[in-house]
């Protein structure tokens, strides 16, 4: 386990409740898919797993410790987990995309040349090199989105919390920010991210936890939790079209109980040639 978050409980100044004795575990190496209504809480609790926000009662637990909140321990937690916000505007600050995303690794006290190779590689990986030398401020809302992913890919942390990673993404974006995403997590990282995409959830995350009103209402895989009509309808989502058609299709005799289930459109495609040629 990497991290667990225990208990958690915080509401906004001025009352507003945000989380309401949360609980949450985050397994090394899993995929973890955060999902939920609007205001459900997702960005608040991912706010409280890097420390932004500390929690009224309740406690985050980083590989079996309990985390501090002094600027040492900050410092020290947010090297190993790093956030990229839902909104990048929020997240961007220095003049140029080459400066916002070289602060990071510069702060990690590497030399020079190991601070730039990963500026440049993680540039590179997002395919942004070409804008390196502009304002951050003069970019689209999908190129923003990129040079903040490229900041906290260069820190290489242990673990990576997106705030709805691929929305506003064009699908090229989305398809292409997932290979890199697989990439860093095969150099380590563990992946957790929110999203309001089921399709996204089943075909991409290991592990899917469902949010409610400031709370986990299920956790686990995620062809488990995503078949669950009661709880997926309780968290205003609909069963992801490509499970409900593998999920038929066992009831169907046309795949096994054993078999995989389709993950993607293609395996649905191949799915539905096989069933037609069986029946030739
Ligand atoms: N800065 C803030 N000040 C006061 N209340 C806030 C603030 N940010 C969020 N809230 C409230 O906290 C609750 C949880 O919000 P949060 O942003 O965590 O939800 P979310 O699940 O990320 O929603 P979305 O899907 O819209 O991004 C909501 O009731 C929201 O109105
Ligand atoms: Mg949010």
């Amino acid at each position: 386990m990497l991290l667990e978050a225990c208990g958690l409980t915080y509401s906004y100044p001025g009352g507003v409740p945000a989380l309401a004795d949360l609980s949450l575990t985050v397994t090394r190496g899993k995929r973890l898919a955060i999902l939920g209504p609007n205001g459900a809480g997702k960005t608040t609790l991912l706010l409280h797993l890097n420390g932004t926000l500390s929690p009224s009662s309740g406690r985050v637990l980083l590989n079996g410790t309990a985390m501090g909140y002094s600027r040492k321990e900050l410092t020290a937690w947010r090297r190993q987990v790093g956030l990229v916000l839902q909104d990048a505007d929020d997240q961007l600050f220095a003049a140029s995309v080459a400066e916002d995303v070289s602060f990071g690794p510069l702060n990690l006290g590497l030399d020079d040349g190991e601070a730039r190779e990963r500026v440049s590689d993680a540039l590179a990986a997002l395919r942004i090199a070409d804008l390196a030398d502009r304002p951050t401020h003069m970019l689209s809302f999908g190129q923003k989105k990129r040079v903040a992913i490229a900041g906290a890919i260069a820190m290489r942390p242990d673990m990576l919390l997106l705030d709805e990673p691929t929305a506003g993404l064009d699908h090229h974006g989305s398809v292409h920010l997932l290979a890199v995403l697989e990439k860093l997590e095969a150099m380590g990282t563990t992946l957790v991210f929110t999203t309001h995409d089921v399709d996204l959830a089943y075909g991409f995350a290991h592990e899917v936890a469902l949010f409610n009103a400031g709370r986990v209402v299920a956790q686990g895989a995620a062809a488990k939790v995503l078949a669950d009509r009661d709880v997926m309808n309780q968290a205003h989502l609909n069963v992801p079209v490509i499970l409900q058609l593998g999920l038929k299709a066992r009831a169907l005799g046309l795949l096994a109980d054993d078999d995989a289930l389709p993950r993607s459109g293609q395996d649905a495609v191949l799915l539905l040639e096989r069933a037609v040629s069986g029946r030739a």
